[in-house]
This record gives C-alpha cells, structure tokens and sequence, in this order.
C-alpha cells in the first residue's frame, strides 16, 4: 500500500523532508475517505482537530496520505517533545517488542520499570528519598496520586483550582474545572473536591501572595486543614490556557500546605519533562511538590505515567493498592529511558529555551501589531497567546477557532485551549528547525491579519 509519501521520504521521524508542502486541500482525498470511515465507526464524542489521515511524522512535521506535509506546533498536545518516531526510541521500542512486550509488572517484575522509576526518583526536584509508580495515562496517575495522598493523610477533601484540568476519569473530571466538552452529563462526579481560585495574572491583576491568600481563606474556611488530603495543581496550567501563576503563588501555596500536613501535587503531565527548558516546572517557581505526576513527554509517543514522591507518602498505599495490568509495560518503559537518554545527551532542555525565546519575540512584536492579542505567556516550549476585546477583555473565542482553522487549512497544526476556547498554545516538538517554526507562526499571523 503506498503511503502517499514522496520517494525521497522515508518513515523514521527525523528523515522525514522538512518542509511544509501542501499538494492538495485539507483534507486531501485520501484522508477524506478515512474520516469517513471515522465517522461511521468510531463513537462521536471522539473528536479531532486536524482533518488528516496521518501516516508519518518527525523533526518538526506531519504528513498525511495525501502527501501533504504539515509544520507541527502541538506534538500530539505536548506528548512527542524528543521528537516524533525518534530513532533512539524507535530502535528501543522494537528491540523490547522483540524481546517481550508483557509480563505485568505485578506478577513477574523486569528492568526497565524500576530504571524509569529510578530515573524519576532522579530527575525529580527534591533531594529527599522517593519512589515512583508507574501507570498508563496522565488521568490515572492523578487518580493513584490522590489514592497515595488520602491514605497518607487518612484525610479526603481534595483541593483543585479554577481552569484547571486533569483528565477524563470520573475522579479527574470531577478536579477538572471547564464543563464543556470535558464533564458536560457525565456526572456525577467524586465527592469530596473542593475548587480554589486560581492565579491568572492578566484577568486577576493580583500578586502571586493576593491569589495565594484568597486560595488559602477558602481552603480554611470551607473546608478546613484537618480534612484535607491533597492540594493539586498545574505549576503552568494546561488545557485551562496555559495560565502562568504571579510570582509567590506556588510557594505560599506549597508553604500552607507543608505547614498543616496536607499534601502537594504538582500535576506535571503537560509542564514536565522537559517542555518548559527545564526538566519539570515546577523548579522555575522554586517549589519542590511532595508529589509529582507525569504522563505525556515521558515516553515520546508511548502510553506511560507516573506518580513520583516522597518516600513516606508514596509508601503509605499497602501492597496491591497500587498498580494495574499495564501499568510501566516493558515497552513503553524502553521508549522512556530511551527519550530519558535524548534529554541528556541531546540538549533538549536548552533547545526548549531556545524554542520559547523564538515564539516569546514573535508573539509579543506580533502582540504589538494587534491589540486582540491581549497576553502572551508561558515558558519554553509552551507559549500561548490569549485573544480578548482590548478594552473590556472579553474573550474572543471566534476569532481564536478562526485563527485556528486557518492556520489548519495551510498546512500548519496549531491547538487552542483556555476555559473561554480564547487561547492557541504552542507545543512544538523540541526537533522542528528553526525556519518552520517562523514559517508556522508567518502563517498564524498572516491567518489573524486576515480576520
Ligand atoms: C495537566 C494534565 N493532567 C492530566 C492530563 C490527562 O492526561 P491523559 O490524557 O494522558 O489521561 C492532561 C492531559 O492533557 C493534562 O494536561
């Protein structure tokens, strides 16, 4: 069956021709012929942003069957950070597979689990003694992070806050903040979780220790320190719109907790490994979580999670109370520690600096030019701008879905996200060249000049 790629193309990520290359509108036939199939076999609730059949993808691309050739600025959201189909983690993966793909961990243990959790207990911020678990989707390491914290605690309230997200389980749906799509009649939802105001700079105009404050007054007042378990929260919030917290947020946050024995989550599924040009971000705010989760970058591509932490807390669960068939599979772990390997030994961490100073000076001079880009914010590879109405701030969703499709409908992959549908992130992969990225971002600003 031909792939529809050019002959010169091979698969393997970073061989793939570079370039944006449109040969047919999107969707091209081909792909037109498998979302139709899509549409009558797969459940509706099923979405998807891109209207491509994707064969191939790596260094800073996707193709799809027609032999378009897109510029990918949101990595699977923020999940192939060392690259799409990295030849390290492409020999690894097959090398595992080869050499068995499953024993469960549970019943006869092997290598490459306990290096993954060796290699987070490693590269987590804190030098206290730590253990990791591993599962398979970010949802289910926030849910084993919140089994670990209550039965630590023997406490059950648990804290989320506002834009928030984390997750599509009936516990995380309940943390998460946005109804629609995300928790819309799929009630109800877990008992005890409590919603905290947020920090969000740009609407808020509060200091980090104001927000830290309110936060605080409502934990203490609806709920009380003595029955709660858990604080969770987004270091940099995610789907909620990649909402940076005012400087001493996290800390006055993290300093209440520690002080009333109520644990601390950073939720690192979409922040960590790397995105952000340093490892975790937590470590940019200066708070160390007692415990961290993470999912997505960790594997590049493969289906893996963790809950990371203190040892104490972590070893609160009693034996069996932890796990699941697939959790830490042995191929997804060599994936891992090969992706683990590329952040060492490649630079990735500065490249993700790099990558934020490019889309940090497009973005603001584009700012400049357009009053409707009304923030610009994050860090490293995890930038977003925020559209509004320039005199009042109202969201202008519209415009972003606008903006959005456009850019779609050139060939370049861009995501929106906030709990207003206002923002577009940037999430591109750590390996895309420089002159896509500027070609990416020529073409969302060309696509806003023209709305
Ligand atoms: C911060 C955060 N937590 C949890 C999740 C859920 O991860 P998954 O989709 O792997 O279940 C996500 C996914 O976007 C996320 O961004």
């Amino acid at each position: 069956m031909s792939l529809g790629l050019d002959t010169h193309v091979s698969l393997g990520g970073p061989t793939l021709a570079q370039q944006r290359r449109l040969v047919t509108s999107i969707p091209g036939p081909r792909s037109q012929q498998l979302l139709a199939r899509k549409a009558a076999a797969v459940a509706a609730g099923v979405g998807h942003t891109v209207p491509i059949q994707a064969v191939a993808a790596g260094g800073g691309v996707v193709v799809d069957a027609d032999g378009n050739s897109l510029i990918d600025l949101g990595s699977g959201i923020a999940v192939t950070t060392v690259g799409n189909a990295h030849p390290t983690v492409a020999a690894a993966i097959a090398a595992q597979a080869a050499q068995f793909t499953h024993t469960c961990f549970m019943i006869s243990p092997y290598e490459g689990y306990v290096a993954v959790a060796e290699a987070l207990n490693r590269l987590t911020p804190g030098d206290f003694d730590k253990r990791s678990a591993l599962f398979n989707s970010g949802a289910e390491a926030v849910e084993n992070a919140v089994k670990i914290a209550r039965k630590f605690t023997g406490r059950q309230a648990v804290v989320a806050f506002d834009h928030a997200y984390h997750g599509r389980t009936n516990l995380t749906m309940g943390l998460t903040a946005k109804s629609m799509p995300y928790k819309s009649g799929f009630g109800p939802f877990a008992a005890e979780i409590y919603r905290a105001p947020m920090s969000y700079p740009y609407r808020d105009g509060l200091s980090g220790a104001e927000a830290a404050s309110r936060a605080i007054s409502l934990m203490e007042k609806q709920i009380g320190a003595d029955n709660l378990a858990a604080v969770i929260i987004e270091p940099i919030q995610g789907e909620g719109g990649f909402i940076v917290p005012a400087e001493g947020f996290l800390p006055a946050v993290v300093d209440w907790c520690r002080a009333n024995g109520v644990v601390f989550i950073a939720d690192e599924v979409q922040s960590g490994f790397g995105r952000t040009g340093v490892m975790f971000a937590s470590e940019t705010f200066g708070i160390v979580p007692d415990l961290i989760t993470t999912a997505k970058g960790i594997a590049g591509g493969m289906p893996l999670a963790g809950v990371t932490g203190r040892a104490d807390i972590m070893d609160a669960a009693h034996t069996g109370g932890l796990g699941g068939t697939y959790g830490g599979n042995p191929v997804a772990c060599a994936a891992a520690l090969a992706a683990i390997e590329a952040f060492e030994t490649e630079g990735l961490l500065a490249r993700a600096t790099e990558i934020g100073d490019l889309l940090r000076s497009r973005l603001t001079a584009l700012q400049a030019s357009d009053p409707r880009i009304g923030d610009v914010r994050g860090q490293g590879a995890m930038m977003a701008m925020e559209f509004a109405d320039p005199a009042t701030k109202a969201p202008d969703a519209a415009l972003t879905a606008a903006v959005a499709k456009a850019a779609i409908a050139e060939g370049v992959i861009v995501l929106t996200c906030g709990t207003y549908g206002n923002v577009i992130r940037f999430l591109p992969p750590l390996t895309i060249p420089d002159d896509l990225l500027h070609e990416g971002l020529d073409i969302v600003a060309a696509a806003l000049a023209a709305h």
